[in-house]
């Protein structure tokens, strides 16, 4: 343990020797178990089968003590490479991880939740990273959830990435073959059209050197004196959202100047922009996927603590960034999981080519409890034509930089058509909190009531990241 800081923990501080006698402990217990040699060659499905079977009470507690105690000290990177090699055994600390982030999360604990988050994105997305001791650089042992997908739009988005932090001499010189692979891969996939897509082959995967979709460099984002600007009323803002017949208020000039910078800096310096499902360049980054970091987690306290007419006693369950490509031909209409969303604009809006796009719809409809969240946020034409039956009508908020939008989350809602500017730093980009759970909420159109259990189990999956959900299914 190099760490010689206390860390600060929920129940008082851990040190850094309970950390590393835990982790002594922990390998002691695994090598008693099964051998030193043995216990990495455990990979089969039929050994992990007898290895979960037959793994002793001790051993399940020396890693539940050990996983502990990492999310409340210290980032100690001998025992996170102890967490990879148990995971690539049967996949239980990823597991656990996910349901420790979540359980911080619904409680409140938001230090420890992005602690674990943190750990959970290092877990999947780690780069290699220079290791002064061993005088080289180490490739982390990665899990690996889903194979990455390469995208012509997600190329292009990455080269001007790596460009941008080049010309800030935030990365070097390496990168110009990196870019040169990348440009390659798009001429391969052009043919293919604009939405091709294409599993990161390993011979690719190779030539690119660790580089696709993985956290390469993640801006400093400390947190500030102060993040919410006094340039608006907050009675004010919560009576026009209480007000409202659908629960919606909008803020202009939300952010102090410096936390907008800080946020935009942070969402254009770093690569975690890995979701590249959707079509026309639109990416996503999650909370246990990146968009994590100590100032973002202030936003959400700050936000929690001025609108308390708004917020409630809801607790922060998921953070978000989307960044768009230049053209959307259509709205992207869903409804999210939570109670209240709010949504932030961070991109000046010199970028926006036509004032009257580029902004948000939210309709007067909420999504029925009963509906799935495939239903209420994957199906486009469901819920059209659900709109369509119901008469809905939709209010048009226009797009302004530092613009903050409080809504009923199950409200639906889609991004509007937008035509930005060519460029990296002209990319629209949004960035959301999401508080609370939406069956928790009493009000419906009539639907009946789901049970408890259809409850918990509809909103675990509105939580995650789908490729999380994807790992536990799949
Ligand atoms: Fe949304």
């Amino acid at each position: 343990m190099a760490d010689s800081q206390p860390a600060i923990s929920d129940e008082g501080y851990v040190s850094s020797a309970e950390l590393a006698d835990a982790a002594a402990q922990y390998v002691a217990m695994l090598e008693s178990e099964y051998g030193a040699e043995k216990r990495e060659s455990l990979v089969t499905a039929a050994e992990l089968r007898v290895r979960i079977a037959q793994e002793s009470k001790g051993l399940k507690a020396a890693r539940a003590r050990l996983a502990t105690l990492l999310l409340r000290g210290t980032e100690a990177r001998d025992e996170c490479d102890i967490l990879r090699r148990e995971n690539a055994l049967d996949g239980s600390v990823l597991l656990e991880l996910d349901q420790r982030t979540s359980s911080y999360l619904r409680v409140g604990q938001l230090d420890l939740a992005s602690r674990s988050a943190r750990l959970q994105t290092d877990l999947i997305y780690g780069a290699k990273r220079f290791e002064p001791q061993a005088g080289r650089a180490i490739a982390p042992r990665r899990i690996r959830i889903t194979t990455p997908v390469l995208t012509i739009q997600k190329l292009r988005h990455d080269i001007e990435q790596f460009e941008y932090l080049r010309e800030r001499n935030i990365l070097g010189d390496e990168f110009c073959e990196v870019i040169n692979h990348y440009e390659d891969l798009i001429r391969r996939l052009t043919p293919l059209g604009p939405e091709a897509r294409m599993p990161l082959s390993p011979a690719d995967e190779g030539k690119l050197g660790d580089k696709y979709s993985r956290l390469i460099h993640v801006r400093e984002s400390p947190e500030l004196p102060d993040v919410l600007s006094g340039s608006w009323n907050r009675e004010a803002v919560e009576s026009e959202y209480l007000n409202d017949s659908n629960g919606v208020a909008v803020v202009d000039d939300f952010l102090t100047a410096e936390a907008l910078e800080s946020v935009r800096s942070f969402c254009l310096e770093s690569t975690i922009w890995f979701t590249n499902r959707y079509a026309h360049g639109r990416f996503g980054a999650f909370f246990r996927e990146g968009f994590n970091s100590p100032l973002l987690l202030q936003i959400a306290r700050e936000v929690a603590k001025a609108f308390p007419a708004i917020v409630g006693d809801r607790t922060l369950r998921q953070l978000w960034g989307f960044k768009y490509g230049e053209q959307l031909p259509g709205e992207t209409v869903h409804a999210d999981f939570a109670a209240v969303n709010l949504n932030i604009w961070i991109t000046p809006e010199s970028a926006n080519r036509d004032a009257a796009t580029g902004g948000l719809y939210i309709y007067d409809c909420k999504a029925p409890l009963t509906w799935s969240f495939d239903e209420y946020n994957r199906r486009p034409e469901l819920i059209r034509g659900f709109l369509r039956h119901r008469g809905a009508r939709s209010r048009y908020i226009p797009y302004k930089v530092n613009r903050a939008i409080f809504f009923n989350s199950n409200l639906f809602h889609g991004t509007a058509p937008l035509d930005f500017r060519a460029g990296y730093e002209n990319r629209r980009i949004n960035v959301s909190f999401l508080y609370g759970d939406r069956m928790e909420e009493a009000d419906d159109l009539g639907s009946p009531r789901p049970s408890a259990a259809a409850q918990s189990s509809a909103s675990r999956v509105g939580w995650r990241s789908a490729s999380f959900a994807r790992f536990r299914t799949g």
